[in-house]
């Protein structure tokens, strides 16, 4: 962070509530043997577990699933001093934020997991894909129900993804995401992945009376 950012910040009223680290991965400096080896390790604790893969609009009986995962991010990611309200997500705000980001050009590319006995969705992770440019793709969110962490989904819905991201376009040269500098099982994640450091980036928000 620039020493400038938070005096100029706390000027105008606002305080810096989060620091976010900045990583890129990429894309061909990959070790896919690498890869191999976490997913085959990660595999064996996910029987109870199907992987499902896709690009483009998600399929109907995924929507209000993934809108429950949307809900749990907002009170599971690590976000110190920055301060959010609960959001009311439901399938329709899932398709219609969907259907903007296909205006705009762009395409998700999403892994979800899915508890095979209860049919519920409880990971998910989303690349958004822009249609112009093979220079960068930026992670969404990647969220996992916390009544079935451990079992390296987080690990399986992001290698899914990314190996999904490379055959379906395989000149994307980097895929950018942040993550809390505090949230260190998203950051292991990402390390194991192939990302790795790039940059800093601070929240700031300012408060109304
Ligand atoms: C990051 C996240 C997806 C990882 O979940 P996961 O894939 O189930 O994690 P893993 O299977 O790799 O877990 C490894 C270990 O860390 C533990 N763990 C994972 N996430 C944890 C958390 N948020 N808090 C405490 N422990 C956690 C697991 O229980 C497991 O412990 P074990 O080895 O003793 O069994 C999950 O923590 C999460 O959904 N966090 C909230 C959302 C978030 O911050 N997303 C990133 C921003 S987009």
């Amino acid at each position: 962070m620039p020493d400038t950012a938070v005096p100029f910040g706390a000027s105008l009223g606002y305080s810096d509530v989060n620091t976010q680290d900045i990583r890129r991965v990429e894309l061909q400096a990959v070790d896919e043997g690498r890869i191999d080896q976490l997913k085959a390790e990660a595999e064996s604790k996910t029987y109870d577990y199907e992987i499902v893969s896709g690009i483009g609009m998600i399929p109907k009986r995924y929507l209000a699933g993934i809108a429950r995962m949307e809900e749990f991010l907002i009170t599971d990611m690590p976000f110190e001093d920055w301060d959010l309200q609960l959001a009311n997500i439901d399938s329709s705000r899932v398709r219609r934020e969907q259907t903007e980001q296909l205006r705009r050009g762009d395409l998700t590319i999403r892994t979800i997991a899915l508890h095979r006995q209860s049919d519920t969705v409880v990971a998910d992770s989303s690349i958004s894909v822009p249609a112009a440019s093979e220079a960068w793709a930026r992670h969404g969110n990647t969220v996992v129900d916390s009544r079935h962490r451990g079992h390296r989904l987080g690990l399986l819905v992001k290698i899914a993804n990314q190996r999904l991201l490379k055959s379906y376009r395989p000149h994307m040269k980097y895929v950018i995401t942040g993550n809390a500098t505090v949230n260190d099982h998203m950051i292991a994640i990402n390390e194991a992945i192939g990302y790795r450091l790039y940059g800093k980036m601070g929240v700031f928000q300012k408060k109304h009376e």
